[in-house]
Order: structure tokens, then C-alpha cells, then sequence
């Protein structure tokens, strides 16, 4: 009985390790740039799923000067290779890999004054470039620091 099981799974790895053989010879040509933009989707739908922005109620800040504070560390280590220091969208990153980043500090920027739908961006994403924060784990206060830190300082800077 033994023995016939370990046959069976002798012939079944073999078929196995023979057909990822085969397929990967004839591998068909894969259109990189959409296929990427479809991973990207998958998360900004995955991440709009998650998002629950009744969280943000939840929160306490010491003052607006801490929340300002954690709001220029984030900005610091996670947005402004993309965005840029000062918010315009010329961040390192952005300008080596020719990324286009919104500039957020623009006058007509449509998100202005508008808390909610800058955190839901944040959480969310884009399938664009703009990763999906809530989904590599930023956390939610973190989310909440750093679109403070860009609607009431890198728009208020200029
Ligand atoms: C890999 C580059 C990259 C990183 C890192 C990044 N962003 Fe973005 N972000 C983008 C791009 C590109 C867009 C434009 C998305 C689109 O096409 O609508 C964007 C859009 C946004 C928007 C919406 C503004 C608009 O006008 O569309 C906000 C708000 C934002 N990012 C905040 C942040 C914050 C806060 C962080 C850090 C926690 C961050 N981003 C990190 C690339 C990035």
C-alpha cells in the first residue's frame, strides 16, 4: 500500500516538475507595463475594500503641532521621493524613473481643504504610481499625519 503511494507521488512530481518545464520554455510574451498596471489595480481595489475611514474619528493627537510633526517624518521617509521636499512632484524617484507626480501645492489642486478624500487617496492609492499606503502598512494615524502635514503646511508654504 505504502509503496504504491509512494509511486503514485514519484509519477506525480515527475509529471509536475516536466510541465513547469515545458511551460517555461514557451513562456508567451508578457506586455509588461499593462500587466503592471493590472497588479496595480488588484491592490487600489483591494486597499478601497479595507479602507474604513470611521478609524480616523478614533484618533487623538496631542496637538496639531504632533500631528505636524509625525506628518513631516512620514512625508519625509515615505512621500517625498515622489513628491518632492516641498510637495511639487519632482522628488528624486519621480525624476530618475520619469514618474508623473501631481504637483499638490498647485492653487487649483482639487483635493484642497478637502481631509477625507487626501486621507482616502493616501490609504488608497492610484494604479498610476501612487502606491497604496493602507495596503504596505502605513498606519491610519500615520495617513492622518501626513495629509495634515500637506493641506495645512507644504499649501500654506508658498
Ligand atoms: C512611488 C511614488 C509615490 C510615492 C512614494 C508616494 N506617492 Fe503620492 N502620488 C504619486 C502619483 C504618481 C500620484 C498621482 C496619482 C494619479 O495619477 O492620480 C500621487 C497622488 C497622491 C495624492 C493625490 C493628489 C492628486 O493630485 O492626485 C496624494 C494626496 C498623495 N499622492 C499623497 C502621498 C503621500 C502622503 C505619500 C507618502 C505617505 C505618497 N503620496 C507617496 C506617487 C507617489
Amino acid at each position: 500500500m505504502n509503496r504504491t503511494l509512494a509511486g503514485l507521488l514519484v509519477v506525480l512530481l515527475f509529471g509536475l516538475t516536466a510541465c513547469g518545464g515545458g511551460e517555461t520554455d514557451e513562456m508567451p510574451a508578457v506586455d509588461t507595463e499593462a500587466a503592471l498596471r493590472a497588479a496595480r489595480a488588484d491592490s487600489v481595489a483591494q486597499a478601497a475594500e479595507m479602507y474604513q475611514p470611521a478609524v480616523f474619528d478614533t484618533l487623538t493627537w496631542e496637538s496639531d503641532n504632533a500631528r505636524w510633526e509625525r506628518g513631516g517624518v512620514v512625508w519625509a521617509f515615505t512621500c517625498q521621493r515622489c513628491h518632492g521636499a516641498d510637495g511639487a512632484g519632482k522628488g528624486e524617484d519621480a525624476v530618475t524613473f520619469d514618474i508623473e507626480v501631481p504637483d499638490l501645492t498647485a492653487a487649483d489642486w482639487p483635493y484642497a481643504d478637502d481631509l477625507p478624500a487626501i486621507r482616502e487617496r493616501i490609504f488608497v492609492g492610484h494604479e498610476t504610481e501612487m502606491p497604496s499606503m493602507g495596503l504596505i502598512g502605513l498606519a491610519y494615524s500615520d495617513v492622518d499625519a501626513s495629509a495634515h502635514y500637506i493641506n495645512d503646511l507644504l499649501r500654506s508654504s508658498e
